[in-house]
């Protein structure tokens, strides 16, 4: 798309566009609202505090047709090798299916792998959450310590902690991830050995942090408990049956998945088992029909009234037409804490790519700095560069209509601050308004000139606000697949392989080799000065 006509019109259109001040489209269009926002599986997306026109959304639909958009979503459903530089098919959305859906992968039928899987971690996860399955001493086990990085760590970890009212209250849910022992340390200090069950969770199985952290874990329970009782305490989630049975966890605890599902795009699929541990059968089918109901959505809906795309277009105005670096996520609720960690690696590992499929240089910028944190903390950390900074940061606002802690005037207040801010972003203040304030409460003329330019906001800043009755678990999988299918129409946009991850390679590869060269205090004599000097100096450091 980035070579069609559309594009170059975007170009042009968005000089036209800087002109502009949202105040004034709002003005000239009494239902901006009404025109500018969709209500699809759960969710409300408003829009229309955006930089944009009807002319706007017209070249951005352009984009999407010259790119084959709708072409591209069906060879995604279809189970496509779409995933070009890996040869795969990414068939995420096949783990959303129910038993009467067929999806095609090399000619078979994968749903009745994906049901098989899912109905035995279901089975898994409903005995130890009911107490028939235990630890080795015949306890019923309290604290489960998921064991992953990256897609095998964020999705369960976000989708645990979102849900945290739907979990059950005897069982604590734990997240090792780094390989700075200190995170495993601190984690089992709060752990009985005869207590606890351990996930490793790692689609290749061979992945450092992870299989050093499971290692350590290991050794753990078995100075406490014994080598025998491992196979009660252990459970695999992984694409590699050898390496599992290699580490000594028992077959009948190992949950597979495949190839086609990206860690990214993985906590639909076994992956998800300690969302399920902690929110139980029925909770975690409605977390997939949430995002069933978004794939319907993504799949059926014409562009102009499709959330995802909409988004996704809207990222595209401006990533590319006012080069914006960065995108912030800020959840209006405590329980989203983590979601902006989640799709800061489900956007930038998909998307943060300068080649396209076919290997040529990406004739745009692609995907933008994904970051973020919950309101209201955010607001009185960082805002102040959002409203007045030089940058433009695009922002997507999201908030539950229904408080989980309706207490006092909490909610209520928090949503007060969700409204104010993106109405703050949009119209700011002017110059006239800041006068007329400061004159109002006194100030002398000399210091209101002086004050003045610091109190202006230019306002114009974009914003989404995504709405939802309650973060239940139905919405989540709404909310996650919607962020799924935006960064999918972006990847297709910019025409480039979404579902690798090549970049993570380089490093993991040098830390390899330079791991053999920290044995022994003798000083390496390899390496480019900075790396060899930090080298050295940690090696003289940690003898004294
Ligand atoms: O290094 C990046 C990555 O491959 C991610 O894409 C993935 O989610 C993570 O590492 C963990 O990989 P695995 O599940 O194979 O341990």
């Amino acid at each position: 798309a980035t070579t069609a006509q559309a594009w170059q019109a975007l170009h042009e259109h968005v000089s036209g566009l800087k002109k502009l001040h949202m105040r004034d489209l709002f003005a000239a269009h009494p239902r901006r609202f009404e025109d500018c926002s969709i209500e699809a599986a759960g969710l409300l997306l408003d829009y229309s505090k955006n930089l944009l026109t009807p002319r706007t959304l017209d070249i951005l639909l352009d984009l999407a047709r010259a790119a084959d958009l709708a072409g591209w979503i069906e060879k995604m459903f279809r189970g496509e090798k779409i995933n070009v530089t890996e040869r795969r098919a990414v068939l995420h959305t096949a783990l959303r299916s129910d038993a009467r859906d067929r999806v095609l992968c090399d000619g078979r039928d994968v749903v009745p792998d994906v049901v098989s899987v899912r109905d035995a971690c279901c089975r898994f996860a409903e005995s130890v959450r009911s107490g028939a399955r235990r630890g080795c001493t015949g306890r019923p086990f309290t604290d489960v310590v998921n064991i992953g990085i990256g897609g095998s760590d964020l999705g369960p970890a976000m989708a645990c902690e979102a849900l945290r009212p739907f979990g059950a209250p005897h069982l604590r849910m734990h997240f090792v991830s780094n390989v700075d022992g200190t995170h495993i340390a601190e984690t089992l200090k709060l752990l009985q050995p005869e207590t606890t069950l351990f996930i490793i969770a790692s689609k290749t199985f061979t992945t450092l942090e992870t299989m050093t952290n499971a290692q350590t874990a290991r050794q753990w329970f078995i100075e406490a408990s014994g080598r025998e009782h491992v196979a009660a305490h252990f459970a695999a989630v992984s694409t590699n049956r050898e390496a599992v049975s290699a580490f000594g966890i028992d077959p009948a605890s190992m949950f597979g998945f495949w190839d086609w599902v990206g860690g990214r795009y993985s906590v639909w699929s076994a992956i998800g088992l300690p969302v399920m541990l902690s929110i139980g059968e029925r909770n975690f089918r409605d977390f997939l029909t949430g995002a069933r109901d978004m794939d319907a959505h993504f799949r059926s809906a014409p562009f102009a009234r499709n959330v995802p795309v909409l988004l996704g277009l809207i990222g595209i105005l401006y990533r590319n037409g006012f080069g914006c670096q960065t995108h912030a996520i800020l959840p209006y609720d405590q329980y989203l804490r983590r979601l902006p960690a989640y799709i800061q690696q489900l956007d930038m590992e998909s998307n943060g790519k300068h080649v396209t499929r076919a290997g040529s240089p990406c004739g745009a910028a692609t995907g933008p700095v994904i970051w973020g944190a919950p309101g209201t903390d955010g607001q009185h950390a960082f805002f102040q560069l959002i409203h007045q900074g030089c940058a433009l940061i695009p922002a997507d606002f999201l908030a539950p209509a229904v408080s989980l802690n309706p207490l006092g005037q909490h909610h209520k207040l928090l949503m007060a601050n969700f409204f104010a801010q993106t109405e703050a972003l949009m119209n700011g203040k002017t110059e006239d308004e800041v006068h007329a304030e400061l004159a109002a409460g006194g100030m002398r003329p000399a210091e209101i000139e002086f004050q003045a330019p610091h109190r202006v906001f230019e306002g114009n800043r974009p914003t989404n606000s995504i709405m939802f009755r309650q973060l239940d678990p139905r919405t989540l999988g709404a909310l996650i697949a919607m962020y799924e299918h935006k960064v999918f129409t972006q990847g297709i946009i910019w025409d480039i392989c979404s579902f690798d991850q090549w970049g993570v390679e380089l490093g993991k590869q040098l830390a390899q080799a330079i791991t053999a060269e920290l044995d022994g205090p003798e000083p390496v004599n390899t390496h480019d000065s900075s790396t060899r000097g930090l080298i050295n100096t940690w090696k003289r450091w940690r003898k004294g």
